[in-house]
């Protein structure tokens, strides 16, 4: 609960970080070069905060759904989809890790520094995968493992990022099989000794079968 105050009120000056911005250009650069949108007619950008990503992919898909946990960020999502005219977009507030999922079936679920705020990692990707058509994707963008220091408060924080084999065999646990695994890109905070950079994962798998 505490966790959707603290993103309820970081929503409206989301944006307003460059880091931010930059590193949703070069996600979606990878994304857009791994996976052929051709084949990929309705998207979830799920935990999607403002929807900087799904907005990157928004003109290639038939629907993109915004879900995330937070009002203030679907509050955000909703102005950006009015403001643009977005017709093929809708908001849905809904925990994929404890609740009922939409009957609806996609092709890509997109997720974007979130699944480290989840402790049911197991039950978010056994129902990522209940909700993809066979071949489906998911693309999962998040910290390398990293040593707490990411977020000023860890409030809310289930996880100190990932250790690669470890997601990788989770996800292959339920039901995926790995596309593409590369941790080029990193995001720069100031900390009080300075710059740092974290290291973030691009892992893009897909629903066997
Ligand atoms: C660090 S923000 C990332 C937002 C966006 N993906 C981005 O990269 O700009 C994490 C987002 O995940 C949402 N969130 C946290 N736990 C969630 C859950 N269990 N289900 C859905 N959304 C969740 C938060 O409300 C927040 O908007």
């Amino acid at each position: 609960m505490q966790k959707d105050n603290i993103f309820d009120q970081k929503a409206k000056t989301w944006d307003d970080n460059p880091e931010r911005i930059k590193l949703v250009d070069k996600v979606w650069e990878t994304i857009s070069a791994n996976i052929d949108f051709n084949k990929i007619h309705h998207a979830i950008d799920y935990g999607s905060g403002t929807g900087l990503l799904g907005f990157k992919a928004i003109n290639y898909v038939e629907s993109m759904t915004f879900c995330d946990t937070s009002d203030g960020m679907l509050d955000q999502v909703n102005n950006k989809i009015q403001y643009y005219g977005h017709l093929n977009a809708e908001t849905l507030k809904a925990d994929f890790s404890n609740g009922p999922l939409p009957s609806k079936k996609f092709e890509l679920i997109m997720t974007m520094l979130v699944m480290h705020h989840v402790h049911e990692l197991g039950t978010i990707l056994a129902n990522f995968n209940k909700l993809l058509k066979p071949g489906g994707y998911i693309s999962i963008i998040d910290l390398e493992n990293e040593d707490g220091s990411f977020h000023s408060d860890n409030t809310g924080v289930a996880y100190f990022g990932f250790h690669k084999q470890e997601i990788i065999n989770l996800i292959e646990k339920n039901g995926f099989k790995i596309d593409y695994y590369s941790n080029h890109l990193y995001m720069n905070k100031e900390r009080p000794e300075g710059n740092k950079q974290f290291p973030l994962f691009v892992l893009i798998a897909r629903k066997e079968g």
